[in-house]
This record gives C-alpha cells, structure tokens and sequence, in this order.
C-alpha cells in the first residue's frame, strides 16, 4: 500500500512540449496504486495522441465539454468532483489565466470551475511567459485561491532559452501529488513568483492560521450525543478567506455537512476534548480563531450499552464540564498565536457578555453575535457581527457569513503586522 492507493487523479494535460511528460507521470501514479481520469485540452492533442494516453491511463480520454456519451456516462460536473485530487500537468501560461479569472470555454476550464476538490498545478512555458506580470498575477491570485504549485523550475527550454519555466520531472510531481493528498499545502513557491515585478505576495503569506469550526457532538451512550445547532457556515467561510489571503490554514471541525473549503488541511473532530487535541497539535499558529460552538458539558459517564426504558423513570445525566479551548490556547507562553480570536455566542445583554468572555478567557478579540430565538444564526447564510476588543465595539451591518470572513481576516492582517515578531 501507497499513500497514492485507491486515490483518483484526474489529471488535465494541457497544450505545450511538456505534455509527454504527463505519458511519464501517468505511469508513475498508476505503479504507486492510483487511478488515471485523463483529460485534454485541444493544445495538448497538438503534442501527444489521446491513444498514447488512454493506453497508459487504462481510462478514456475525456477532451469534449458537450459530449453527447460523455455527459450520459458521467456528466462533466460530476468528473470534476469524483476525483481526490485535481492536477494540471503540464499547465500552459493560458490555462492558468483562464482559471484565475474563471473562464470556462471548455472541457478542461469548466472542470476546474466546477470542482470543489484540491489542484494541483505543475506549470510549463517559456521563461518569459512565466515571468510575463500577467502570468506572475495569475499566479499569485491561484495561490491565494488555495491552488497548490509544483514547480515550475530553472532550465534549458525546448526553444533554447535558459531560466524558470521547465515542468518538473515527473516523479517531483508525484511527491507534490501525495503531500497534497495527506493535507500538507506547505508545497514550495513557483520558481520566480517573489521576485516577479508587479507582484505581491498574499498579505498571509508564510503565516499560519489555525480554525475551529462547528459544533461538538458529546455522547450519552453508543447512539446518542449532545450537540448544538452550529453548521460550520461562519468557522469554515473564516478558513477560507485565510486560505485566500495565502495562509497556511489548518481547520479543525466538528460534525458537519458542509464540503471542506479549497486550500485548507481539515482535521475532523467529535468531541470538545479531541477538538483541544487537534488544536495544540497544530501549534505553534500566528493567528487561532475559535468559531466552533463548543459543548461547554459533557456527560461525565458515557454508557457503553444503548440506554434502556426500564420502567423506573428517566435516567439521570450527570455532566462534567469541558476544557475551554480558547481560553487554554489564549494562556501566556510561547506557544501562544500573536492573535487569538474568540466568538461570543449570546441571548441577552450581549455587549456585556461579550466583554466578560474577553477577559475571562484572555484573547484578543472577541466576535460578538447575537443566536437568539429568529436570528438564524446557528445554520444560516448571514450573521450580524460586532468586534470586541479591550479598547474598541465595532458593530458590521449584516452581512453574508463569507463576506464577515473576508472582512475578519482583513481587520486581522494589520493586527498582526502590528505585533512584534
Ligand atoms: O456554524 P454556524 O451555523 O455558521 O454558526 C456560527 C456560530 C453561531 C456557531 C458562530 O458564529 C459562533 O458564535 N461560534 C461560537 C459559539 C460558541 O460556542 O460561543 P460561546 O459564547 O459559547 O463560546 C465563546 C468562545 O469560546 C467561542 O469562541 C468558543 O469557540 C469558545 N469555546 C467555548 C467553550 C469551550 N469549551 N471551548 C471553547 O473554545
């Protein structure tokens, strides 16, 4: 067994001279036990046959968006979200520009519009198209969508200039292939991308920012648990801004029904007690925001047979009270992120309450949201958020749950630029 086991790959070949090293790169996935959906762009056609790939691949080419047999076999939405993981290889300067401003004019670009899977991007182009601003902005902005590079490297081209713009080799390719799969996102930047002209890296950059999400469920017995109203809408909207602001993100989530956002390592959680396991196992973080609605009890003797009706009356539950995450990670130390953000989930005199929860439990901000009864805040799109700090009240109109992340991470960004390092 490989980590590549049983894992599907739809790879996306693309039109340049590196396209016979994506025949080389299907041979290596499918020895290591994955398996090969190929599609082709019409460029890539113009380099290798679609025969030598289906032949390596055991698959059928996919290369037309209105396929009649195609969209009756599999429709191309749901090629786009079958696989494990997207990878371009190799991914022309146009299809990179494409992605990046969300065209989709055929089989290859819808699909990466339509995923909501991880890709994986191995670039190949002249030099001077790589480092053309237009490319290095397309780039930058890939990145901070949670695009994953590998590559491209220094060398000599086919056209006989020297510098960045080679494919990597395929087995480098492979290795990005299966640290993406296992969740680590720390792949190496694209050769060139900070010292492009024009370009700036994402404002998270190098930082890493560590989320909890959604409720916590604590069991009564083998079928039954306590838990809470929380979906996971606003935790995971928050790691996904971060993600898009160029941060390494690592989301612990309890149970939901909402997909993993793109670019974020996700450690699924039950319990209060495993989710502060999974947090401090993911420190040391430069920014930890907790929006998970933590049980505050759980039961204290978890009954390892179904409870029964037993005729003498309903069973008692004593309960124990949880480890409070935040006001744990927020202790003074080393170990402590420069900015530890907190929710307040209140009924009634909410300011107040709000105030007291960021003093009693040591962090830096808290935000502040009202979850009384025709709020729709547990489950809903939009949330109505004030922010709380011990020398600000900053009230933000209602707004939808993703706009409030996009706006908590740009309020966080100077904050801790502010901080000494
Ligand atoms: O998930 P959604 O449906 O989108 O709903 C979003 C939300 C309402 C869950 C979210 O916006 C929110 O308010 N999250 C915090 C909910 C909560 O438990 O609030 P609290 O006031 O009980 O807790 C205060 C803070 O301490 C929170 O940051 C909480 O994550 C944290 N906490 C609480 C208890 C505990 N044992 N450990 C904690 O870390």
């Amino acid at each position: 067994m490989t980590s590549l086991s049983n894992k599907r790959i739809l790879l996306i070949v693309s039109g340049g001279i590196a396209a016979y090293k994506a025949l080389d790169l299907v041979r290596r996935l499918r020895e290591r036990g994955a398996s090969v959906v190929p599609v082709m762009t019409a460029g890539a056609k113009a380099f290798i046959t679609p025969l030598a790939l289906s032949s390596l691949a055991g698959a059928k080419v996919h290369d037309e968006l209105f396929s009649l047999t195609d969209e009756a076999e599999m429709g191309h939405i749901e090629l786009s979200r079958a696989a494990d993981l997207v990878v371009i290889a190799p991914a022309t300067a146009n299809i990179l520009a494409k992605m990046a401003s969300g065209l989709a004019d055929d089989l290859a670009s819808t699909l990466l519009l339509a995923t909501d899977k991880r890709t994986l991007v191995a670039p190949a182009m002249n030099l001077r198209m790589w480092l053309h601003p237009a490319t290095q902005r397309n780039v930058a902005t890939l990145r901070a969508d949670g695009v994953l590079f590998c590559g491209p490297e220094d060398g000599a081209m086919a056209c006989g200039e020297f510098g960045p713009g080679r494919m990597s080799e395929p087995l480098a390719i492979v290795d990005a292939i299966e640290a993406a799969l296992t969740g680590d996102t720390t792949l190496p930047l694209p050769v060139g991308i900070a010292a492009a002209p024009g370009t700036k890296a994402p404002p998270l950059a190098g930082r890493r920012v560590v989320v909890t999400s959604g409720p916590t469920h604590e069991p009564i017995d083998p079928v039954r648990f306590i838990a809470n109203r929380s979906s996971g809408k606003q935790g995971h909207a928050i790691a996904a801004a971060a993600a898009r602001a160029g941060a390494e993100v690592i989301l612990v989530s309890g149970p939901v029904a909402i997909p993993n956002p793109q670019g974020v390592t996700v450690h699924p959680v039950e319990t209060a007690r495993e989710m502060l396991a999974a947090v401090e196992a993911a420190l040391p973080a430069d920014i930890f925001i907790a929006a998970a609605a933590v049980a505050d009890w759980r039961v204290s003797e978890e009954a390892t047979e179904k409870l029964k009706k037993t005729g003498g009356g309903a069973p008692v539950l004593t309960l124990s009270e949880n480890p409070d995450i935040l006001a744990t990670v927020s202790r003074p130390g080393a170990r402590r992120p420069a900015l530890v953000v907190g929710f307040a989930a209140e009924t009634e005199h909410l300011l107040d309450h709000a105030r007291a929860k960021l003093a009693r439990k040591g962090c830096d901000m808290i935000v502040l949201n009202d979850v009384g009864t025709g709020t729709d805040t547990f489950g809903g799109d939009t949330n109505e958020v004030t922010l709380v700090t011990a020398s600000e009240t900053i009230p933000w109109p209602r707004l939808d749950k993703t706009e409030i992340a996009e706006r908590l991470i740009e309020t966080l960004v100077p904050r801790l630029e502010a901080k000494p390092s």
